[in-house]
């Protein structure tokens, strides 16, 4: 009796749960934003996507890297960094941009870095593994968090790689605790830039370096464009490198490169889109059929801005005054 009444309650939660997700992507607003619309809300609708349900239901998730592993012929209680590093990276380019990222930031044994919006933790162990130094990433989202915490227990990098859950514009840290900041496409999640920008400074030791990569806004990129970025991708704020070149000193940093990625990004997109249609299968089972759908036309869009130029992408690294 008792376990007919769990299984119905049960049940009923689940189908709860179905109903508000088909209630929630059926307000997405998709390509049907009228500029008079976009005029009046600079900001997200009111059902748009938040940052946190975003990277919950995100293709590239914990589950999914491991039963990659697993499908791979890999033990998942005897894995090494180097074998998740196919899927764990959530950023563009993969290896080769963390390598880029690192270089120029001259990371080494003895950097203390911490990597902002740190997701799977994917980067925080390449560089803790490559470079042999330590790292603390920080996340908004607590499955993110635990997930990168599993993994990295997983490949027994727990003494050097370690996460915690805060929003990086209000940094729980000490100030001057890091020689390197790193972050790789997440500031477009971030409307308060300035703030953002302040913590950064605050983090870093006098000198320090911060190096991030992410997305840039074009010439052609409209209100309309942004508004539906802002709903679908909670990308809050697109900005120009020109505005870069602005907030940067004004949050006391000295830009030493800004380096334009957008011709790289156009074909490594459009793989990437590729490589989100293929999780098809995976995607559908964990979160539903609209959920995968919804993600791989917005990420059309996406493709299609970067192709016309409407957005680009650059890597910027900046030096702590
Ligand atoms: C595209 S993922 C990048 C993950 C990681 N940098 C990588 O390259 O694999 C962006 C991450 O930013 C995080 N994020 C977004 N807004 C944040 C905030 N205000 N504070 C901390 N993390 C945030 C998201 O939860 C997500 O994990």
């Amino acid at each position: 009796m008792t376990s007919t009444l769990c299984q119905s309650v049960t049940d009923l939660a689940r189908a709860w749960n179905v109903i508000a997700r088909l209630h929630r992507y059926s307000d997405y607003p998709d390509s049907t934003c009228t500029a008079s619309q976009s005029s009046k809300m600079n900001k997200p609708m009111q059902n748009a996507i938040d940052i946190v349900t975003f990277y919950d239901e995100h293709p590239i998730n914990l589950a999914e890297i491991l039963s990659r592993a697993k499908a791979d012929g890999l033990n998942p209680d005897q894995l090494t960094a180097r074998d998740l590093w196919k899927w764990d990276q959530d950023h563009y380019g993969g290896l080769e941009a963390v390598d880029a990222l690192a270089d120029a930031l001259a990371i080494g044994t003895n950097t203390k870095v911490i990597d902002l919006c740190s997701g799977m933790g994917g980067p925080a162990r390449y560089l803790a593994t490559t470079r042999g130094c330590a790292v603390h990433g920080v996340d908004l989202n607590q499955s993110r968090v635990d997930g990168a915490s599993e993994l990295t227990d997983r490949v027994g990098l727990s003494d050097r790689v370690t996460f915690s859950q805060a929003d990086i514009c209000a940094l729980p840290m000490d100030d001057a605790g890091f020689d390197c900041a790193i972050s790789q496409e997440a500031f477009l999640h971030i409307e308060n830039r300035e703030a953002l920008l302040a913590q950064c400074r605050r983090v870093l030791k006098p000198g320090g370096k911060l190096g991030f990569t992410d997305w840039i806004a074009g010439p052609g990129l409209s209100d309309e464009h942004k508004l539906r970025f802002a709903n679908t991708f909670a990308a809050s704020r697109i900005v120009s490198t020109s505005e870069y070149r602005n907030l940067l000193p004004n949050a006391d940093f000295e830009i030493d490169e800004m380096i334009d990625l957008s011709g790289q990004w156009r074909e490594i997109l459009v793989e990437r889109l590729e490589m989100f249609r293929s999780l098809e299968r995976d995607t559908v089972a964990r979160f539903g059929q609209q959920r995968h759908d919804t993600y791989i036309s917005n990420y059309e869009f996406f493709v299609e801005r970067i192709a016309n130029g409407h957005l680009g992408g650059a890597r910027v690294v900046a030096t702590a005054c």
